[in-house]
């Protein structure tokens, strides 16, 4: 029997234009000018985000797939779910792994994805749905560093943060994020962790400034989107991507740089906002990590690290963690 996922928003078109107006209000205002990168994530977006997954210079996702293939059998041994929460599931592709996996195993009964992005949540609800039909699936639209404590209960949980994209946070950012996290599970309950690892920079570079341009059409994407929900009127033509490694701070970042002198108008603000030519205005950060530096963020929030997994080029690693 195929029970019908069930959907729950807590986010309504009118609430995330409201934080969208906030955001871009404080980072449109700001010197220099930056944009969250959630922003990214409307219908276009995330289908270029699933484009960009496939790239041959994008090698996380592959990677990501390879070690969950490899060791989908052992995680879901050392967590044994009951319930399994993934944050920022997207298009929920590389679950299927982990989901098939807990069907051999036999202690999960419900799936809970969650995303900002309802397009995405939808569709991949309703194909786990028809795939797994053994299993209840709970979408949640929501906002993942303001609602971790709608996320259902009712047996074990796993909460599940793949693709990499914690090293989205700013590192502040992320303490505070782990900490809720840990402040949401019950001693024993479990995190399944992938992060993306400090690699040479002529292997990162590439895998955000893509020969097919396809990631610069993701970045120039967050325009559109202040087009459509705020009435700019930004010109996506008068933007160019730029994707640089910063050593420092082991993250990626990605910008957009004006290529002329302008002012845009933002009707829902009531605002225009001035660019200089060469201007670049930060839209992402993508932290890198490294295994031992992981783990001691780990640590510091409250979990026990079961079990680390690397693929053998050391680009990528998968962690289960437990809950103190
Ligand atoms: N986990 C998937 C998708 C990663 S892309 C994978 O591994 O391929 C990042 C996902 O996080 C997108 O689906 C995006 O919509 C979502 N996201 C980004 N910021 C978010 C936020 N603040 N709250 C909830 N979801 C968010
Ligand atoms: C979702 N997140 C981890 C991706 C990343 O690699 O930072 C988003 C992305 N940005 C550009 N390409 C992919």
């Amino acid at each position: 029997m195929t029970a019908t996922p069930t959907l729950e928003v807590h986010l309504q078109p009118e609430q995330l234009r409201e934080a969208l107006r906030k955001d871009a209000t404080i980072g449109l205002t700001s010197n220099p000018k930056w944009l969250p990168p959630k922003w990214f994530y409307d219908a276009r977006g995330s289908e270029l985000y699933e484009v960009i997954t496939t790239l041959p210079e994008y090698y996380q996702t592959r990677t990501e797939r390879a070690l969950l293939v490899a060791h989908a059998a052992e995680i879901v041994a050392l967590a044994s779910p009951e319930i399994l929460v993934e944050l920022g599931s997207g298009s929920s592709e590389k679950t299927r792994i982990l989901l098939d996996a807990a069907r051999q195993h036999g202690t999960l009964h419900t799936y809970v994805p969650q995303d900002v992005s309802v397009s995405a949540l939808e569709g991949a609800a309703e194909q786990i749905g028809s795939e797994f039909p053994n299993l209840t699936v709970h979408g949640v639209v929501s906002d993942f560093t303001d609602s971790l404590h709608h996320l259902p209960g009712g047996g074990r949980r796993t909460i599940a943060f793949l693709g990499g994209t914690l090293g989205n946070f700013e590192p502040a950012e992320r303490a505070e994020f782990l900490a809720g996290i840990a402040d949401v599970l019950g001693a024993g309950e479990n995190l399944l962790l992938g992060v993306q690892l400090v690699v040479d920079p002529s292997i990162l570079i590439p895998a955000y400034d893509d020969a097919a341009g396809v990631t610069a059409q993701f970045n120039l994407n967050v325009l559109q989107v202040l087009n459509t929900q705020l009435g700019a009127n930004f010109s996506l033509d008068a933007f160019r991507h730029v994707a640089l490694w910063d050593a420092e701070n082991a993250w990626i970042e990605m910008r957009l740089e004006a290529t002329k002198s302008m002012t845009v108008r933002v009707d829902a603000l009531d605002f225009e906002v001035d660019f200089a030519e060469g201007e670049q205005m930060r839209t992402e950060i993508s932290a890198k990590f490294t295994p031992d530096g992981i783990q001691a963020e780990l640590a510091a929030s409250g979990f026990t690290v079961q079990r680390a997994w690397m693929d053998p080029d050391d680009r990528y690693a998968l962690l289960v963690v437990t809950r103190n």
